[in-house]
């Protein structure tokens, strides 16, 4: 059946479609239970009766809580009373994500100062990295990216994406690295390792496409190029990890399995493809604390980088997140990261979690990659790299 999102349902009058989202609310009677269904576009009434689902998946809406996650499927049919318009009649239900614990949040009031005790400051992208600031007395960090609150709103609106400063304290000097780097990043919802290499793919494409129907002026001021632009198109190359590995070490390369990538890799297996190549899979080792484990082969993530040709290297980083509580606690554990930082995102792993996955965009080695510059401190008014903080 087509997935849709609630606010386009009224596109698919008396067809049937699927709905993936949670569990607002749910009124029950003898052969029939009324759930209401939120995916972060809108809301909608669906309808379910032992005859349309059979006893077994009625017997398990018995059992839904509020905020459990549930992939629905029904017909369409328009409704004057109902909000919005339509409802719908379910013939399959699956819950994907069923709340054990009482969700905290219930339709009342509630006080805001209740309602912000859900945030506090982590770290995301490793410890190592991170710039501690004296917040009035209290510890706290320049964020190093807006995934793991990106998280938090896509369980709420379904698809989100936030773009703004980023920082990493990272001791690196070269001409792919600022202290401070604009990040765009997008999360999704019910989205897996292979939807984000998708999205990447269509994302850079159309970014290019924009940049070259809208700027050529400025590209030929920059002499750079434009067919090495107009090869950029989907689909991309995908190559697993260990796929890479051995290109690399084909090429002379020493790296080892098990080991990261550096500049010099990224290099080389950037400057082999005409357009951007997508790799994934990276052992879980080392990768982020958040990355889901590939079930078919043990310690890989699923997770990706997207490297830009012509010796570019890596634009976009993403993956799959953990969407299972336990999971998630060993892979903070293993990452020597306390539980208790971490409360409010293991919490969206209790309240209806669903699978989901994102990606991290850097617009300064987005752009110097589209410009053909040399460094990245060409593409920001006001580079902050290691020796540099003025002006
Ligand atoms: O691969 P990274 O570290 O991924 C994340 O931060 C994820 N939390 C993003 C997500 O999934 N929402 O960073 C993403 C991208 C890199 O691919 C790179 O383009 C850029 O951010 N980046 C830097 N750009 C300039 N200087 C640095 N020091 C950078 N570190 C990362
Ligand atoms: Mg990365």
């Amino acid at each position: 059946m087509p997935i849709v999102s609630i606010e386009d349902i009224g596109q698919h009058l008396g067809e049937e479609v699927t709905v993936r989202g949670w569990l607002r609310h749910k009124r029950m009677g003898g052969k029939i239970a009324f759930l209401v269904v939120r995916d972060g576009t809108g809301d909608i009434q669906v309808v379910v009766s032992k005859a349309g689902v059979g006893e077994p998946i009625f017997a398990e809406t018995g059992q839904l809580t509020q905020e459990s996650s549930l992939i629905v499927t029904g017909r369409v049919r328009a409704d004057i009373r109902a909000p919005g318009g339509f409802e719908l009649d379910a013939t399959h239900l699956q819950t994907v994500h069923l709340v054990t614990e009482e969700f905290p949040i219930q339709p009342k009031e509630h006080g805001t100062g209740f309602l912000m005790e859900i945030f506090t400051p982590n770290a995301c992208e490793g410890t190592t990295t991170l710039f501690e600031t004296d917040y009035f007395g209290e510890k706290a960090y320049l964020t190093q990216s807006g995934q793991l609150y990106n998280e938090a709103t896509a369980a709420a609106f379904g698809k989100v994406y936030c773009f703004g400063p980023t920082f990493r304290a990272e001791k690196s000097k070269t001409r792919r690295h600022l202290m401070e780097f604009w990040m765009i990043e997008p999360e999704v919802a019910y989205a897996e390792l292979r939807d984000m290499m998708d999205l990447a793919e269509n994302f850079l494409s159309f970014v290019v496409a924009q940049v070259l129907a809208r700027r050529k002026e400025e590209l030929k001021i920059l002499e750079r190029d434009t067919s090495k632009l107009e090869a950029i198109v989907p689909p991309f190359p995908r190559l697993t990890y260990g796929e890479a590995i051995e290109r690399l070490q084909k090429s002379g390369n020493p790296i080892q399995h098990g080991d990261d990538f550096g500049g010099d890799e990224e290099t080389i297996l950037s400057k082999e493809f005409d357009r951007p190549v997508i790799i994934h899979r990276y052992p879980a080792a080392i990768k982020a604390f958040y990355m889901q484990p590939d079930a078919e082969h043990p310690g890989l993530a699923l997770c990706m980088d997207v490297l830009a040709p012509e010796g570019y290297g890596e634009i976009i980083g993403g993956g799959q997140r953990i969407h299972d509580r336990q999971v998630l606690e060993s892979g903070l554990t293993a990452h020597g990261l306390s539980k208790e930082a971490f409360q409010w995102y293991l919490d969206l792993r209790t309240f209806g979690s669903v699978p989901h996955a994102g990606f991290g965009m850097g617009i300064e080695r987005t752009v110097a990659w589209i410009c053909g510059l040399e460094h990245v401190r060409e593409t920001i008014p006001f580079p902050r790299m290691l020796y540099k903080i003025y002006p």
